[in-house]
Formats: C-alpha cells, structure tokens, sequence
C-alpha cells in the first residue's frame, strides 16, 4: 500500500510544530485524510522555538516539548540537517546557521558551493529525524535521502540547499522537482511515511 492510500480508521488531530512554510506544504501533501494537521498558528503558539540540542532528535524534541508542555496538544516535528562527506558530515545539525546566524537560505547555499570548489567528493546525504508525541508517549522516526552536491544552483522550487542536491538515481536537483516528487523520494517524505505506518497500525 502506498502511503496516498494509506487506510487511517479514527481521524487523529495533531499539531506540526513548524514555521517554515515550504515543509508544511511537503508534509500535507504526504498525510492522508485520517490524519489532520493543525499549525503553530492554529494554536496561537506564535512565539521562536529556539533550537539549542547538538542532534537533530534533540531538536526535534524541543520543538515537540514546547508544543505539549505550552499547549497540551499531541503534535509532531521535523529536524534536518545535510551531511557531506567531503565536510565529515557537516553542516549537520546546523545546517540552518552554516554561513552565520540570521543567514538566507541562498548564503548558506553560496558557502557550501564555495566550500566544495573543486572537491572531487560530492557525496552527500539529507538526513530528518521527526519526533512525535502522542497519547503521553514519545516516539521517533527517521528518513534519509543519499545524493550529490552540484557544481552549480539549478531549479527554483523547494527551499534551503535543494537548488544544489541532486538525489541518487536522478538527474536534476530537488529544487526542479515538484514538492509531490520531492516527497515521494526525500529524507523528510520516507520520515513522514513511517509516521503515516505508524498510525495505521494503531488507529
Ligand atoms: P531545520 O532545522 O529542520 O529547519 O533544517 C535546517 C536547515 O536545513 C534549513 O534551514 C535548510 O537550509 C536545510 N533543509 C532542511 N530540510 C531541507 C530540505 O528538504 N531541502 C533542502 N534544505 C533543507
């Protein structure tokens, strides 16, 4: 069964506990019909989660910690980071503040093509952990994608370093593909699925 036929018996409300526009869409895009998404918006939760943990499972927590200890709602979070061999597996967890702080996603881009400049090793891996929490119990999922780092931007669609990863087996990068193939093929899509396998089971 593929995850848009996914068979989910009692609609389950949770909170996503994100900001970014781009991941929300990705996601929605991926949940079936038994599983409802609230956003941090729907909840009045407008305030900055700070993320503060050195791995992406403790990030994730944090974002979900805040939501159920501030809110009292079961929610779920993303938390990714872009590991390049070439680096020793940086940016990692910070791959958000690769270039400094309060950076664009196009500085953090500018870095890593000028980092890589002539760097035969192009190998590189997307790598999400999502944290959910639900009915008073913590659970984690992960989701990996393996591909290569451009010489070059290509592609508009997407976010961050998308307009440079070119998943294995394919020919463009995640910023020339649609958000529904991006999903079908990404670290945070194969996250996401195992969420979805997980209500299945239960509900
Ligand atoms: P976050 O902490 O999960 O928001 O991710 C940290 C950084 O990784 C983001 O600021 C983006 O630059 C990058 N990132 C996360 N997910 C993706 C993705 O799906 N494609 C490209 N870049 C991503």
């Amino acid at each position: 069964m593929t995850i848009f036929e996914s068979k989910i018996n009692d609609t389950v409300k949770l909170v996503f506990a994100t900001n970014n526009q781009y991941k929300l869409r990705e996601v929605q895009e991926l949940l079936p019909e038994g599983i409802e998404v609230l956003t941090l918006q729907d909840i009045g939760c407008h305030e900055e989660i700070e993320e503060t943990a050195s791995t992406l499972e403790g990030n994730a927590k944090i974002k979900t910690d805040h939501v159920k200890n501030g809110y009292g709602y079961d929610c779920f979070a993303d938390d990714t980071g872009l590991e390049v061999s070439a680096l020793n597996g940086a940016p990692g967890v910070y791959s958000a503040r690769y270039a400094g702080e309060n950076v664009t996603f196009d500085d953090n881009v500018n870095k890593m093509l000028s980092e890589l400049r002539g760097e035969k090793n192009r190998e590189a891996r997307f790598r999400t952990v999502v944290s959910l929490f639900w009915k008073g119990k913590q659970y984690f999922f992960e989701g990996v994608c393996v591909g290569r780092i451009e010489e070059k931007k290509s592609g508009d669609q997407g976010f961050g370093y998308d307009p440079i990863f070119t998943p294995e087996g394919y020919q463009k990068t995640f910023a020339e593909m649609s958000s529904e193939e991006k999903g079908e093929i990404s670290h945070r899509g194969k996250a996401i699925q195992k969420l979805v396998s997980f209500f299945e089971d239960k509900v």
